[in-house]
């Protein structure tokens, strides 16, 4: 099958290539000294092979610039074809080294640094590995250049001989003690002496990449609050990998106490292939031994163990308030809270209602001793123009209906009670004397009309001499109250009432309440209507 054989192919070219890579393609190279070295050109493409005949080498140097190296050159330098060999290299052998045939050149710079008296390596020539631990470690001793003419090998850890052999190799599972330098040695017999070339690996062993640290989960310290003689359970939980192992230590210097059980741990496979581990200590009928003494739990993996405390203190009851009681005194007084509230609340949208009920309950009459005679001076623009027919209606009818022959008041109504003739103002003035409250029906009229100015200024003095009360009609509604008297403007706005034709007719309406709450109190009965309910105003 085409598409099954060429990844095969393709393996062993590369397989080819790399086992045949010796040439010394890095331009900057670092040899040890004493050891066998080589360069050897890497050759762009085959087609030049024909041309080795022409091949120089060259080495340059600060004082002596560039020399042609040949076998007569050093003892210790050999050329064939493509490679200069160095039996071995020395230190005064670092420099500039050129390749040339034909056209073409290539220049490497060598550096040879020396051996170290205390070490089988050199540092700078170390090829790092890093295994995860329990994966395939592998140190295999073959020389890519020599392997032909290596007589013997032997592997060092660490500096030490592990092994002696043709070809020494180390396979096994990585552990973290495996970790170290790892040196192979070839021995090279050449013109009958022998030489040895190193090669050191420097292995890294880390932990496991698909294990994760085990974790307990929860605070790293926990303080327990237990009753005396209570049994009291201890959850320790931890997220781990399937090896790793979850206890309790409770152990003390003189062993352990008698009532502290390890129990059997519960493990689940979570979805992510790890597993969720409890492990629960039990402590039955916990005793003052079993306080402050610090019960851990730990998780033990390969990566190392996390440890949580758990520590028991004793409940206090004495200072602390149970919760319970705690929760009933808030509800408690929440609840009686709220029935403040509402009680407040329905005070101040009810107390008209609550003081005319207070009024009617215990029968008060303001009445008796004052020496009046009227109880109300009703005051209203008397112009009988059209446009103030119902002002008019209002204040000689409806008014007086309602508070007179429903509610037993005593009205003066100056166009009703007054014969015509003497002097107005002071007839005014004297009717007012004689009337507890001042009812002024307000309206735009009545504000812009300056007939009313003789009744305003007496009313000025009532005001002042507070011997009587004002009660303001808003007849229609009023935006402006700088038309009125300064006096006029500092009244409560309660005491300022609003008639809306559509809902002040019925008796028992806001309008009429909150008009007699302003009335003086009286107990003087009526002469009743012939109907409870009020009769619909016609607004001609
Ligand atoms: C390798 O050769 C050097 C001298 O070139 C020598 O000092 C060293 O001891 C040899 N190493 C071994 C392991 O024989
Ligand atoms: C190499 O030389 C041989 C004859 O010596 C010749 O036949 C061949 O074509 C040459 N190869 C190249 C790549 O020049
Ligand atoms: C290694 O070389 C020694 C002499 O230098 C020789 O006696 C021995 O047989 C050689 N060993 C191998 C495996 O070639
Ligand atoms: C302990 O805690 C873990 C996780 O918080 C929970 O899944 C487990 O059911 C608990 N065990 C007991 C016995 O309460
Ligand atoms: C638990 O851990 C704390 C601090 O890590 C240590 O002081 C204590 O001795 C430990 N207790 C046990 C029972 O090992």
């Amino acid at each position: 099958m085409h598409h099954r054989g060429l990844p095969l192919t393709l393996l062993i070219l590369m397989f080819i290539n790399t086992s045949e890579e010796t040439c010394t393609s890095r331009p900057h190279i670092t040899a040890a000294e004493g050891e066998p070295f080589y360069l050897q050109y890497c050759p762009p493409t085959s087609e030049h092979e024909n041309e080795t005949d022409s091949i120089k080498w060259y080495k340059t140097n600060g004082s002596r610039g560039k020399v042609e190296l040949g076998s007569s050159s050093s003892p210790r330098i050999t050329l064939h074809g493509y490679v200069l060999e160095f039996w071995p290299v020395e230190l005064d052998d670092s420099g500039r080294y050129t390749f040339q045939m034909g056209n073409y050149s290539y220049d490497w710079t060598l550096n040879v640094i020396g051996r170290s008296k205390d070490s089988c390596f050199t540092e700078k020539q170390i090829i790092s590995k890093t295994v995860e631990v329990k994966k395939s470690l592998q140190v295999f001793c073959e020389h890519n250049y020599y392997q032909k003419v290596v007589n013997r090998t032997s592997l060092y850890k660490n500096c030490e001989k592990i092994e002696n052999n043709k070809d020494p190799f180390l396979k096994k599972n990585a552990e973290f003690r495996d970790q170290g330098y790892y040196t192979c040695v070839f021995f090279l017999p050449h013109n009958g002496k022998l030489f040895n070339v190193t090669k050191t690996f420097k292995i890294t062993v880390i932990k496991d990449r698909s294990n994760i640290n085990p974790v307990l989960l929860g605070p790293k310290l926990t303080y327990v609050k237990v009753e005396l003689g209570k049994d009291v359970q201890l959850n320790c939980s931890a997220l781990l990998n399937e090896k790793d192992v979850v206890y309790w230590n409770f152990w003390r210097a003189n062993g352990s106490d008698p009532n502290v059980h390890e129990e059997e741990g519960t493990r689940i496979k979570t979805s992510e292939g790890k597993w969720h581990a409890s492990k629960i200590l039990r402590i039955e009928n916990v005793n003052e031994h079993n306080l402050h003494f610090s019960y851990n739990c730990t998780v033990a993996s390969e990566g190392g163990i996390d440890t949580r405390s758990f520590i028991l203190l004793k409940k206090e009851d004495l200072v602390d308030i149970p919760g319970y009681v705690f929760t009933r005194g808030m509800i408690i007084a929440v609840l009686i809270l709220v029935a403040v509230v509402c009680l407040v609340t329905v005070g101040v949208i009810y107390r008209v209602d609550v003081a005319l009920f207070y009024r009617h309950f215990i029968g008060r009459d303001e009445t008796l001793t004052d020496g009046k005679t009227y109880d109300a001076f009703v005051s209203y623009l008397k112009e009988c123009q059209p446009e103030h027919g119902a002002e008019h209606t209002f204040a000689v009818e409806t008014l007086p209906r309602v508070l007179e022959r429903h509610f037993g008041y005593k009205l003066c109504i100056f166009e009703r009670d007054v014969v015509p003739g003497g002097a107005v103002a002071d007839e005014i003035h004297s009717l007012i004397e004689k009337s507890r409250r001042l009812i002024i029906v307000l309206s735009k009229s009545y504000m812009s009309n300056e007939v009313r100015y003789e009744l305003e200024s007496g009313l000025h003095e009532a005001l002042v001499e507070r011997k009587i009360k004002i009660i303001l009609i808003e007849f229609t509604p009023v935006s402006d109250f700088s038309f009125l008297p300064q006096s006029l403007r500092l009244l409560k706005s309660h005491r300022i009432l609003k008639w809306k034709a559509d809902t002040s007719l019925s008796y028992n309406s806001r309008f009429w309440k909150n008009l007699l709450y302003l009335m003086p109190a009286k107990t003087a009965k009526p002469c009743r209507d012939e109907s409870e309910v009020f009769p619909v105003l016609s607004q001609s």
